[in-house]
C-alpha cells in the first residue's frame, strides 16, 4: 500500500530570535537581529550577506566562540553551552599548525580527546585520503599549495566526527581554478559523509552550488531577508553552473542582496558580493 503520510525530520540545529550587540568604547554595535531558522539533519545551508552584516559573528556563536544578547540556539533540541567536538569549525584563513605535519594537524583534535594515538592516526589517515592529500601525510603546511592547505583545514574539521561543520569562507582566499575543484570535494565529501553544514560565502554561484536552502541576510544589523529553496537535483557537478535553472536561482539571490542593499554591481563589488 502507497503511504502517504509526510516524514518530518527533527532540526538537527534551531535558531530562535538571536541577537548580537557589541559594545565598543562606550558605543553599542547592533550586528544581528532577531535570526530565526532551522537546519535539518544532512543539509548544506548557506548564509549569504554583504560584509559586516554578522555571518562570522553568527558562525562564532553557533560554535560556541561567543555568546548571543539574546535569543537561543538547540543542537539536537539541547540549548548550546560553550564551544564542543560536535560543531567543527573551518576559518577563511588556514588556521594549520606550520610546526605539525598534515598528519600531526589532523591528529591534534582528537589528541586533545585523548583519543589513543594509533587510533587518531588511523582515522586521520582515513580522512586525508577523503580529501584527497594522501601521500603528503608526512608534509608540513609550508610545503602545501593553498587549496591543499585548506583540504588539511577541512580534514582537521571532520577529525574530530563533529555533528555539524561550520565553513566561514574557507575558499575565499583560494584562485578562481583551485576553489571550483574545492567545491566539487565538497559536494563529494558532504554527500559520502552526511554532514549537515552552515556554509557563509559572499559568492552567489558558489552558494548555489552548494546549497539545499540559503539565507539572505540583510546590511547590518544582519536580518534574515529570505530562505531561497535551491532545487536542483543532486549530486551536482560544475555543468550545472552553465544551466538556465542555475541562473535563475543565482538571479533571485543576487536581486535579493542589491535590493535589501539598495546597491547597484560596482556598490555591491565593493561590499565584496560577486554575482
Ligand atoms: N568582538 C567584537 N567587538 C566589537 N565589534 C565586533 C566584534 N566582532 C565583530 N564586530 C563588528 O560586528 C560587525 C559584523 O562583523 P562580522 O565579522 O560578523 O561580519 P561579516 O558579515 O562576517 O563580514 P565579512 O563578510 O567582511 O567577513 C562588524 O561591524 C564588526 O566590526
Ligand atoms: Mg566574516
Amino acid at each position: 500500500m502507497e503511504r502517504h503520510a509526510t516524514v518530518t525530520r527533527p532540526a538537527k540545529l534551531s535558531v530562535s530570535g538571536v541577537g548580537k550587540t557589541f559594545r565598543t568604547r562606550g558605543n553599542l554595535l547592533v550586528v544581528l537581529e532577531d535570526i530565526k531558522f532551522e537546519v535539518m539533519a544532512g543539509e548544506f545551508f548557506v548564509i549569504v550577506g554583504a560584509s559586516g552584516c554578522g555571518k562570522t559573528t553568527f558562525l562564532r556563536i553557533v560554535q560556541g566562540l561567543d555568546r548571543p544578547t539574546t535569543g537561543t540556539i538547540e543542537l539536537d533540541g539541547r540549548a548550546l553551552h560553550g564551544s564542543g567536538q560536535d560543531r567543527g569549525f573551518v576559518f577563511q584563513n588556514d588556521s594549520l599548525f606550520p610546526w605539525r605535519t598534515v598528519l600531526r594537524n589532523v591528529t591534534f583534535g582528537p589528541e586533545l580527546r585523548d583519543t589513543p594515538r594509533k587510533e587518531a592516526e588511523r582515522n586521520a589517515r582515513d580522512i586525508i585520503a577523503l580529501v584527497g592529500l594522501s601521500g603528503f601525510e608526512n608534509h608540513y603546511p609550508h610545503e602545501l599549495s593553498g587549496g591543499m592547505r585548506q583540504r588539511v583545514n577541512l580534514a582537521r574539521a571532520f577529525a574530530v566526527n563533529p555533528d555539524i561543520l561550520l565553513m566561514d569562507e574557507p575558499f575565499a582566499a583560494l584562485d578562481a581554478l583551485t576553489r571550483e575543484q574545492m567545491q566539487q570535494e565538497l559536494v563529494r565529501i558532504v554527500a559520502e559523509t552526511g554532514k549537515t553544514v552552515i556554509f557563509v560565502t559572499h559568492q552567489i554561484d558558489e552558494a548555489v552550488l552548494l546549497a539545499d536552502r540559503i539565507a539572505v541576510l540583510s546590511a547590518r544589523p544582519g536580518r534574515i531577508v529570505r530562505i531561497v529553496d535551491v532545487d536542483l537535483a543532486r549530486p551536482r557537478t560544475l555543468d550545472l553552473k552553465r544551466t538556465p535553472q542555475f541562473h535563475a536561482i543565482v538571479e533571485e539571490v543576487w536581486n535579493l542582496i542589491a535590493q535589501t542593499h539598495g546597491l547597484g554591481n560596482e556598490e555591491a563589488k565593493a561590499h565584496g558580493i560577486a554575482p
